[in-house]
């Protein structure tokens, strides 16, 4: 085979590459960027602790210590780059009307003047006096019929030892790759080449940003980032964004859903898919451990932020999980409310943004009820409770976040890694709201659940840049996530629920959540986290119909009696204030539904207007 060279640059391809088109792109794109050096990631254990080795040497990493968290290391990043950029966020598709008016749009051609082919070139140069990291990896259980594969040229080893846990990366996948398997092509640099005698920094990045979607041609540019969804580039950019496009043509669904199994004590067991949005939830309800109370329930994990959903030769949708590693939110969890994940954390772990303990451990807000006396916050400064109330510094950043392979979770699913999926049983959506949107809903039908979701309101959090606890609109928990129309995005969920009903199936239902009702002391009024189960019991029983409910204006909730409270004290007047619908702020609320529904005007799917106007009069009744 013909292996290129590069003037002064050695594409040092391993022997086992046999894919043309793969090795011919690296080059191109080694040549654009300038980078010093190639190196083909094996995706090994020893190669994984090389790189950290060599990032604990960079700076960029701390290693932890062994005896209180083996093989573990904690990433300060740079305070500029915290978390995903939703504005410097691109779906450069060839119409502005396909990306939508919830997506930043600008045309491809010149998108690409701008990163590639223009005389300032953002990528042009930009990973001069540094390695480029070539990472195969697969979303999805490696060969599956339903996995897809990816590869990301990254100029940052901190995103190449973070791709071994998020995915499946490696020799293997280019084996599976063979001489011309398809891929979706991922750049990634962090946009801060180093010039000759520069000594590096510890988390290089570029205030510049440009985070890029080609829905067309598949393709993924990030610029100057080097932080979670936005470098990670298996994760939102491509098992969201490219893939919610890949399913609106092939007839299937990537949505940003955790997946668990519920087993009733006498071994009934269930799968539901739940979308809420970035730090409302998911990886917390993925890894539930039931009450007292529910002694016999199992809740397992199948996945915790992003699922794909395909419809099966039965007319059922079978759900896989494409990731093989979890980048949750660390702030909030301890071993009360999510014990599970505590114990995943124990040992291989990639801390980004959380404290670090005098005796070299991790801290955050929320992990102890007693903080350390000092530690380290996450941007180097001395720490301590008395710092924290004076000047309210925190420890850990809000969006801080570890890294850690799906196989450390004690409750994994047995079926995590099936190519086959999951048979889902029923949707949940939910968000952040302090007021209005009660505890659970049961959708009547698949098209007032589309509506609901579609409506669904939320209070932004610390996962992305910006203003902190306004409500905004975030259908599907699919704002930031959604490659290309909504309207289209809500269209193509209504053609699959009519298809899979034509065909004979039983949809999923669908259900409504809010675990974040606040009450006039202006602290949360469900205890949440593993009294969710409560709650899902309800749904489960609704599904195989066996539990009760009372109909109103959205669809159906519980009455007080129609839960099971063993095991907490929690009474009906408590839950009148988590359940109960305000009609005026509702009247409100509908005209925020409105606003949305103007701004989507654009094919705006018939149904959902029909069900708005249904809604209204109920509501006016
Ligand atoms: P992303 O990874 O950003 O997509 O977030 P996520 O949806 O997985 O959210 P996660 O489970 O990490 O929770 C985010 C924050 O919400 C954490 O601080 C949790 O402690 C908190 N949280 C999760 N579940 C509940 C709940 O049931 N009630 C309350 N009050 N807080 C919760
Ligand atoms: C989210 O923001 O929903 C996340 C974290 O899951 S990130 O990978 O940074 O997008
Ligand atoms: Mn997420």
């Amino acid at each position: 085979m013909n292996r290129p060279v590069l003037e002064g640059l050695r594409l040092n391809t391993p022997a086992y590459v046999k894919h043309a088109r793969l090795i011919n792109w690296v080059a191109e794109v080694a040549a654009l960027t300038e980078a010093q050096e190639v190196y083909w990631c094996d995706g090994s254990q020893a190669e994984y602790d090389r790189l950290c080795a060599q990032l604990v040497k960079a700076g960029t990493f701390k290693k932890l210590n062994p005896e209180l968290r083996p093989n573990s290391y904690l990433a300060c990043s740079d305070p500029s780059d915290v978390a995903r950029v939703e504005d410097r966020t691109y779906i450069c598709s060839k119409k502005k009307e396909d990306a939508g008016p919830t997506n930043n749009w600008m045309d491809p051609a010149e998108m690409r003047a701008l990163l590639q082919t223009g005389p300032n070139a953002l990528f042009r140069g930009s990973m001069r006096g540094r390695t480029l990291y070539v990472v195969p990896f697969s979303m999805g259980p490696l060969g599956s019929p339903i996995a897809h594969i990816g590869v990301e040229l990254s100029d940052s080893p901190y995103v190449a030892v973070n791709m071994r846990i998020m995915t499946r990366m490696g020799r293997a996948v280019l084996d599976v790759l063979g001489e011309d398997g398809d891929f979706v092509p991922c750049v990634h640099t962090v946009g801060a080449p180093i010039e000759p005698g520069q000594k590096d920094v510890s988390w290089p990045c570029n205030k510049t940003k440009y985070i890029v979607h080609y829905p067309e041609t598949h393709e993924i540019w990030s610029y100057g980032s080097g932080y979670g969804g936005n470098a990670l580039l298996g994760k939102k950019c491509f098992a969201l964004r490219i893939a919610s496009t890949m399913g609106r043509d092939q007839g299937w669904l990537a949505e940003h859903m955790l997946v668990l199994g519920v087993q009733s004590p006498d071994g009934r067991k269930h799968h539901v898919a739940a979308a809420f949005p970035s730090a409302c939830g998911k990886t917390n309800f993925a890894m539930l451990i039931p009450p007292s109370g529910f002694e016999g329930w199992k809740v397992t994990t199948i996945g915790d932020d992003i699922a794909w959903i395909k419809p099966g030769k039965d007319g059922r949708l079978y759900a896989i999980n494409p990731e093989a590693g979890y980048f949750g939110v660390a702030p909030g969890t301890n071993d009360k409310t999510n014990p599970n994940c505590m114990a995943s954390l124990k040992r291989d772990v990639i801390f980004t943004n959380v404290a670090l303990t005098d005796d070299g451990d991790v801290w955050w807000e929320g992990m102890t009820d007693v903080p350390p006396a000092h530690c380290i916050d996450w941007q180097g400064k001395d720490w301590t409770p008395a710092i924290a109330k004076e000047t309210g510094a925190k420890a850990a950043h809000p969006n801080a976040r570890f890294t850690v392979a799906a196989t450390n979770n004690p409750v994994l699913d047995p079926e995590w890694d099936n190519p086959a999926g999951v048979a889902i049983d029923a949707f949940i959506f939910g968000g952040r709201r302090s007021t209005t949107v009660p505890l659970v809903t049961e959708a009547r039908n698949w098209v007032e659940g589309v509506y609901m979701a579609a409506t669904m309101g939320s209070e932004t959090t610390a996962a992305a840049a910006g203003q902190q606890g306004v409500v905004r609109r975030d259908p599907f928990a699919m704002l930031p996530f959604a490659g290309y129309n909504m309207s289209d995005y809500f269209q193509h969920w209504l053609d699959l629920g009519k298809k899979l009903e034509a065909g004979g199936a039983r949809l999923p239902k669908i259900y409504c959540v809010n675990w974040f009702r606040k009450g006039a002391d202006g602290k949360f009024v469900w205890p949440g986290y593993g009294e969710n189960m409560r709650v899902l019991k309800w749904m489960l029983e609704r599904v195989e119909g066996r539990a009760q409910g009372a109909e109103h204006v959205f669809g159906v909730s519980p009455r007080y009696e129609d839960l099971q409270w063993n095991g907490l004290d929690f009474s009906p007047a408590q839950y009148d204030s988590v359940i109960g619908i305000d009609k005026a702020a509702w009247q409100q609320e509908l005209k925020l539904h409105a606003e949305l529904f103007q701004q989507l005007a654009f094919h705006l799917p018939a149904d959902l207007t029909a069900t708005k106007a249904r809604i209204e009069e109920r509501l006016a009744a």
